[in-house]
């Protein structure tokens, strides 16, 4: 019989490489401020999943030595020693990026030279042990994909940082939310120096293509939060007159754009712009299907990913780590299990077009999802999502990392945190 094939482990795959992601990230968070420093790393030090970056690194494999400008890029790292260093520099180091920072080692000396140019003689020569990282032959991925990796992630935890204020949210990564621990003011403080970090690292990137696209992730997010708040504020009239308020194609529409906007969009650009530094050439054909694999692919991921978090919604605090039992519920939010348990049962109507506000609507409303289908529709309707992906995926080449993606999109979907 032919040997039962062990499934690639992606997190295994790309281990070296996500542990880079991960020791070199704390270097991008240094400030003047050590409560600042603090709190823009405390979800780091918390255990996350973690997908963004790996989908990054996953996609940057997929594609290396495929795309047409792959030698091209390669040769940059090895040729121009300078370029290596400026992307390994400390976004914190003594230069114009941070005049003066107390937390470095030799602050007083950056302190002097705040009104002179930055000498950029003066910094330590190229050491072959500050490379190793990037050209041990351990690393499959180019130095400004792990770069990359890195931004996706501090976006992705700025946001986290804005949405527990949002959400009044106490509990995440089965910890003390950060508004929580440290307050609003220095929660929301903290996301927005950390879009300032990750826009500065992204700068240092050198390419226009990827500064927009992680431009309109930033963007995304916003606008994403911005139709759900309007979806806790729609002015209550419906709720007088029940027979105008009706499950219409347009509510599914709406959600779905919303769950792109808040959730799939960082995945989807990202695992582009991870393209787009491999060295695919704007205008090749080659090239750009291979970028838009890697947005569609992920695009798909990501909704099927907010499907399965908005189910697991649904879930205990104890098996999520953060709030669930209906949250959404709490916060007037109909996800798709609500919507679904609408089709169902006819008077989870009132209760939606009135945002759960009555008195004991919370918990019928959770009553009718778990005595619904709603839940297994969710699921179904993710497990749709993440098919779709791996659809699109048959259009890159067959590699270890092609495989690994194939079973992020199955994780998606199983996940039960
Ligand atoms: C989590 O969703 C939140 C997001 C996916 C995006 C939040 C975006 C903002 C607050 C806009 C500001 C953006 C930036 C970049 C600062 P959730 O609340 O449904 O999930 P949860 O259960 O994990 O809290
Ligand atoms: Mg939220
Ligand atoms: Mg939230």
């Amino acid at each position: 019989p032919p040997l039962e094939r062990i499934p690639v482990d992606p997190f295994k795959l790309l281990h070296n490489e996500m542990a880079y992601v991960r020791e070199s990230l704390m270097q991008l968070l240094g400030s003047s401020h050590p409560t600042l420093t603090e709190i823009a790393s405390y979800y780091f030090q918390l255990p996350g999943k973690q997908l963004r970056p790996l989908l990054v690194l996953l996609f940057s494999r997929a594609v290396k030595g495929v795309t047409s400008g792959y030698t091209e890029k390669c040769f940059a790292f090895e040729n121009a020693a300078s370029k290596k260093q400026e992307l390994d520099m400390p976004l914190s180091s003594p230069d114009v990026l941070n005049d003066w920072n107390p937390s470095m080692p030799n602050h007083s000396a950056s302190f002097s030279t705040v009104f002179s140019m930055p000498s950029r003689a003066g910094r330590p020569p190229d050491s072959p042990a500050s490379l190793r990282p990037y050209f041990s032959s351990q690393l499959s991925v180019l130095p400004t994909q792990l770069r990359l990796a890195q931004i996706t992630e501090m976006i992705h935890v700025a946001s986290l940082l804005h949405d527990d204020v949002i959400d009044l949210s106490s509990l995440r990564r089965a910890s003390a939310s950060a508004p929580f621990k440290f307050g609003n003011k220095l929660s929301i403080l903290a996301g927005d120096f950390m879009l300032g970090r990750s826009s500065a690292a992204l700068a240092r990137l050198g390419d226009a293509e990827v500064v927009e696209l992680i431009g309109t992730v930033i963007a995304n997010l916003v606008e994403g939060e911005i139709m759900q708040l309007r979806e806790q504020n729609e002015s209550d009239k419906a709720s007088g007159n029940a027979e105008e308020f009706a499950l219409t194609p347009e509510r599914w529409t709406t959600y779905l754009q919303k769950s792109y906007f808040k959730t799939a969009s960082l995945m989807a650009k990202s695992s582009r712009a991870a393209v787009v530094l491999g060295g695919a050439r704007p205008g090749v054909p080659e090239d750009e299907e291979l970028k838009d694999v890697a947005y569609a692919f992920s695009r798909n991921l990501g909704i099927a990913f907010q499907l399965v978090d908005d189910l697991l919604d649904y879930s205990t605090s104890a098996e999520l780590g953060k709030p669930g039992g209906g949250a959404d519920l709490k916060l007037g939010l109909s996800t798709a299990p609500a919507l679904f348990a609408w089709e169902e049962y006819p008077e989870m109507g009132p209760l939606i077009a009135r945002k759960f506000k009555g008195d004991g609507d919370v918990e019928q409303a959770r009553d009718l999802v778990l005595r619904s289908s709603a839940l297994d529709r969710t699921r179904q309707l993710a497990k749709q999502y993440a098919d779709k992906a791996l659809e699109v995926l048959e259009h890159i080449p067959e590699s270890d990392a092609r495989e690994g993606l194939a079973v992020v999109a199955g994780m998606v979907i199983e996940r039960t945190r």
